[in-house]
């Protein structure tokens, strides 16, 4: 069979960053001011006063400690707790098209790639910025990329969801070359104002070259052994949002219509969901999970990873066998996991056993085998 490479990723980080302590600021101003302003209403009884958030919790119930964002100024004014940005006019890139683009060139880069060697774009995220036309058109069109462009959502899963898609696309013959891109600005759909969940995301995007092995010029690539998906439908990580909350406008502002989740149940059956879908597919493969150099998960939470590690190896999994970056970047949803992927790969050899993994809404799990070239 036709053996197919990732030859480069790369990454975009906006340019703000914000700390657990600056949203557990705004978040107690807020709710201050709210119990004040509601005193009365508090005091009969027919409203219940917001609890302060703190940083504490934070960091021991996820591992996060700071996250990027677009827009830091809205984010963090208790009177807004939105990002602002600012609509670009239609002969302006889209701000997900101008994240992808940045990211995409570092993949390209790395890869050893030029537009001329892309047949496919694949726009691969939770959230995207207008239903059509597709973003992943317009990235084409910024890069000069011969071909044809699509956008699917997977929620977390999307971008490996999208490996699978440009594998199998790859090994038909369909295309030479795949472009993949994560654009998640998750700030635009976490409510600042629901103490539960203020703090989990951030916003980056990710990239990802895919081609056949034969045409690979690029020194350190990894080959993709084999794929898996997996989804199972769960209410558990919902969002409302869409195109019929004009027929209904009474329900247009409402929680529901930005992220919500049980984020309790999403841990207890989500982990369990994960682990066996990786013990499954390296023995499908043929493979021992204790070959595994190192896993590169959705990073969503730090204890929910070290459960699945612990599940996996049948130990405690050492740090550089698991690495996170949501201490720094939060839940990114469908980049997570290629953030840790481009951030800590180099540094194995030729001949490792790696396996890239994501999870989330829907419940859907994505795995990627991969094996480091020369
Ligand atoms: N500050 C202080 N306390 C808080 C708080 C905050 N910001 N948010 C919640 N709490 C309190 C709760 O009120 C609760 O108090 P109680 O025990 O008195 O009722 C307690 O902390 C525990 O809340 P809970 O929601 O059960 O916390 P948790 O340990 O499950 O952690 C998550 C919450 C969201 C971090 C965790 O469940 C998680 O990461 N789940 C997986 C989510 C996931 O992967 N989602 C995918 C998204 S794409």
């Amino acid at each position: 069979m036709t053996k197919v490479v990732i030859s480069g990723t790369g990454v975009f980080t906006p340019p703000y960053s914000v700390s657990n302590e600056e949203l557990v600021d705004t978040f107690n101003t807020y709710a201050r001011k709210h119990n004040e302003e509601n005193a009365a209403a508090i005091e009969r009884g027919e409203m219940e006063a917001l609890a302060e958030s703190n940083v504490e919790f934070i960091v021991k119930a996820s591992g996060i400690e700071s996250r990027y964002v677009m827009n830091k100024s809205g984010i963090v004014d208790p009177d807004i707790m939105a990002p602002r940005l600012r609509q670009r006019s239609n002969d302006e890139p889209s701000i997900l098209a101008e994240m992808a683009v940045d990211a995409a060139k570092k993949a390209m880069a790395r890869a050893n790639k030029t537009p001329a060697d892309i047949d496919a774009v694949l726009v691969a995220c939770s959230n995207l910025e207008r239903p059509y036309p597709a973003i992943a058109v317009e990235v084409q069109d910024l890069l000069g990329i011969e071909g044809f462009g699509f956008d699917m959502n997977v929620a977390c899963s999307s971008a490996t969801f999208g490996i699978q898609t440009a594998c199998d696309m790859l090994r038909s013959g369909s295309v030479r070359g795949v472009l993949i891109v994560d654009p998640e600005i998750c700030s635009g759909h976490l409510n600042f104002r629901d103490r539960d969940s203020h703090f989990i995301f951030g916003d980056v995007c990710t990239a990802i070259v895919l081609e056949r092995a034969e045409t690979c010029t690029a020194k350190g690539a990894w080959e993709v052994l084999g794929t898996r998906l997996k989804t199972k439908f769960s209410n558990n990580i919902r969002n409302n949002f869409g195109f019929l909350n004009r027929a209904t406008p009474e329900g247009i502002g409402a929680k529901d219509k930005l992220f919500v989740q049980e984020g309790r149940k999403v841990f207890k059956e989500v982990v369990p969901m994960v682990s066996q879908l990786i013990l499954d597919h390296l023995a499908d493969e043929g493979l021992d999970p204790k070959d595994l150099k190192r896993m590169w998960l959705h990073q969503a939470n730090k204890s929910m990873n070290d459960f699945i590690g612990r599940k996996v190896l049948g130990r405690d999994p050492e740090r550089h066998e698991q690495p996170n970056i949501l201490q720094e970047y939060a839940n990114t949803s469908s980049a997570g996991s290629i953030i840790t992927f481009s951030q800590f790969n180099e540094d194995l050899k030729e001949g490792d056993l790696g396996l890239i993994c994501s999870f989330g809404a829907g419940y859907s799990v994505g795995n990627v085998l991969v094996r480091k070239r020369a």
